[in-house]
């Protein structure tokens, strides 16, 4: 229940919609697009509205110009249903400017080059119904994900790259009241443990701060001391060693994405976006401190995000390789943002959190598609437009089998630039679809926002990327 509320001047977030005549829904989705100004929070994160605030929704409710929303779309057949509603997708600005994107759990881990959670809610309010399941093949951080089982659908998430599974899961279990008790406890540790190693800046305290010399295990990474200091290496193993011993999967999962959140912030790589050596100069118990805050901050969202989302509605998150083209239940919707070629290298971008997850960085280096370090090879080896081209033709290949017929594979996807030449993915794709029975049906251009980083900069000067639909005809005879 969102905002239970203890004065007779608050009013809680279903109370409010109540008085504008909306569903909590609606509410909620006008407050996300930034359609309405955010109330206060109280002491447990919920909303609350004072009488005035209330007053303006009922208000804007009042003037709005906005349809009722549209009914649940039939589980008829997509041939009868596909052309109004792909007309529908005609009418929206895709640019989605100034538009708010770190509602619920979308902001609770940095992933580069992931969409911006309006452009998956577009797709699935208008290409699936409630109760149908969509897929995102390339899950990254789970945005697809959250907006289906916000949207009542259910989720089905594949990634090569275990860290995003690992914030995929993060993001859409939401949080129980014994995991959330469990993880304030946690964060409360690691704030007092922190305090307890600032520098003194007293006046005439003649002892040092404690100096933290954790037990606890760190990866045996000959370039752990380059990219960190030794005391935020002791303060990770502690804080690490903490989240490992959360009984609870969902808690533990949680514990570990607010770790894996701080791990390049507390490091001497520049930034998420750029892989170069810096100093920080990261004080003695910082680390400990911006952990406890992580904490506190994936808290609050999975608690709102259990909220809004009915348990009834499941997400399933896979760690595969799409060319293995592995075993998932039937779609019926795909909606992802796939890499492309040159564009981002992920496991090198988020080498040091993967080692300090002991995951299998390695391997995902190996199966990672598109990444600059295969594009920017000119040996023999080194990969083309046709390599992507190929890996598209048998990823579409096996997708055409697992989505059902006359549904609808959406791809969110930029040019490339290879070797000086532009590269038109979504030409790619659609070209890789064909021999499968995919027939491109819409193609749409959009303008990304201006502080979208890119970790190349010859794709930084491309500003605009395409939203290509295609639909799942089934194989020629
Ligand atoms: C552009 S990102 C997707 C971001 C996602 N839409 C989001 O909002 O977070 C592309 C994803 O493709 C994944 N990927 C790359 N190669 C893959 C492969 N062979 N199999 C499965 N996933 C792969 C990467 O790990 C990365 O998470």
């Amino acid at each position: 229940m969102e905002g239970a509320t203890n004065s007779e001047n608050r009013l809680s977030t279903a109370e409010v919609a109540r008085m504008a005549g909306v569903h909590k829904d609606t509410l909620l989705r006008w407050l996300r697009s930034g359609l309405i100004r955010e109330p206060g929070r109280d002491r447990h994160g919920w909303r609350y509205f004072t009488r005035a605030e209330a007053e303006a929704v009922a208000s804007f409710a009042k003037s709005s110009s906005e349809a009722p929303s549209s009914p649940p779309i039939p589980a008829t057949a997509v041939e009868e249903r596909a052309a109004p509603y792909l007309g529908k997708l005609t009418a929206i600005d895709w640019d989605f400017a100034g538009a708010k994107t770190s509602y619920l759990t979308h902001g609770i881990h940095p992933y580069p080059a992931k969409f911006i959670p309006q452009i998956p809610n577009a797709l699935i309010q208008e290409l699936s119904g409630v109760g149908d399941t969509v897929g995102d093949i390339f899950c990254g951080s789970g945005t697809t994900l959250v907006e289906a089982l916000t949207l009542k659908r259910h989720a089905v998430g594949i990634d090569a790259n275990p860290l995003a599974c690992l914030i995929s899961r993060a993001k859409t279990s939401g949080c129980s009241e014994s995991d959330r008790d469990v993880l304030l406890a946690l964060a409360q540790r690691a704030r007092t443990m922190g305090d307890s190693l600032l520098p003194s800046t007293s006046e005439g305290n003649l002892f040092p701060s404690p100096k933290l010399v954790s037990q606890h295990w760190r990866p045996s990474f000959e370039k752990l001391t380059f990219w960190f200091d030794q005391h935020v290496i002791e303060e990770l193993a502690e804080a690490l060693s903490w989240c490992r011993e959360v009984e609870s999967d969902v808690a533990r999962d949680l514990a570990l994405t607010a770790f894996s959140s701080i791990v390049v912030a507390v490091s001497r790589q520049d930034s998420d976006t750029r892989y170069v050596r810096r100093e920080k100069n990261i004080p003695p118990g910082d680390t400990l401190r911006r952990f406890a805050r992580s904490l506190e901050q994936i808290i609050q969202a999975a608690t709102e995000f259990s909220d809004v989302v009915e348990p009834r509605f499941r997400c399933q998150i896979m760690q595969a390789n799409l060319l293995d083209a592995p075993p998932i239940p039937t779609l019926d919707l795909v909606v992802c943002s796939p890499p492309y070629p040159n564009a981002y290298s992920y496991h090198l971008y988020h080498m040091t959190r993967m080692i300090w997850l002991g995951m299998d960085q390695p391997r995902f280096k190996k199966e990672e598609i598109g990444s600059h370090r295969k594009y920017s090879s000119n040996g023999k080896n080194g990969a083309t437009a046709e390599t992507f081209k190929a890996e598209f033709s048998s990823i579409l290949l096996w997708l055409s089998r697992k989505l059902r017929q006359g549904g609808y594979a959406c791809f969110v996807v930029g040019d490339s630039t290879l070797k000086g030449q532009r590269i038109n993915n979504a030409d790619l794709i659609a070209q890789a679809g064909e021999p499968a029975g995919f027939r491109e049906v819409m193609r749409i251009n959009r303008t990304m926002q201006a502080t979208k980083k890119a970790f190349n900069p010859a794709i930084g000067k491309i500003k605009t990327e395409n939203i290509l639909i295609l639909e799942n005809r089934g194989k020629r005879a």
